[in-house]
């Protein structure tokens, strides 16, 4: 299991309700674009790939996407240290980080910044798709994405 969605320690009476409604989610659960308890892309959208390859002009795009949409929280260079990360219910992880980069698949990333997160009434990570329209551009984030851990690994 992720640790990353566990609730901690501190909420384990909550553990029941936990339980239940994990139960609930295992058994065919929210649609897609509502279960924000686990972020958890339907198996078809897990295993959907990049149409498009890392070419310049692509990469470029994508960053300068990113650089508009997605840096406030998770910062100029991925690293979670954006100017809005600390306001929100959470803070942003490190998408550089190699472990988070290979737990992810491509499907997976643009499900999720499609779809977003909310926690109940919190906005945890903004969806995309209405923002953003263009599969295309969506897909060239993810490319531009994927390139923040071939930049840490040539440091
Ligand atoms: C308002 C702040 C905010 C913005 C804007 C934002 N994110 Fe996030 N993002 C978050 C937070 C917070 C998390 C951690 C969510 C969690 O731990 O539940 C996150 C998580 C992620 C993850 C990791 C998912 C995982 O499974 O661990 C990816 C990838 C990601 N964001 C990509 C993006 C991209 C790409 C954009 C721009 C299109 C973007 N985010 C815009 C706040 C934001």
């Amino acid at each position: 299991m992720c640790g990353n969605w566990e609730p901690g320690t501190s909420r384990s009476s909550g553990g029941r309700a936990l339980a239940a409604a994990l139960a609930w989610v295992v058994m065919g659960g929210p649609a897609a674009g509502a279960d924000d308890a686990q972020w958890k892309a339907p198996a078809e959208e897990r295993t959907r790939t990049n149409p498009l390859s890392p070419s310049p002009p692509a990469l470029l795009k994508g960053r300068a996407l990113f650089q508009r949409h997605c840096a406030s929280c998770h910062g100029a260079k991925g690293k979670g240290d954006g100017p809005e990360a600390r306001f929100g219910p959470k803070l942003p992880q490190d998408l550089t980080d190699s472990a988070l980069q290979e737990r992810i698949t491509d499907g997976e990333a643009f499900w999720k910044i499609t779809q977003g997160r909310r926690e109940n009434a919190d906005v945890v990570m903004p969806g995309f798709g209405r923002e953003m329209p263009s599969d295309e551009d969506r897909w060239k984030v993810v490319l531009f994405f994927r390139s923040l851990k071939v930049e840490q690994a040539g440091r």
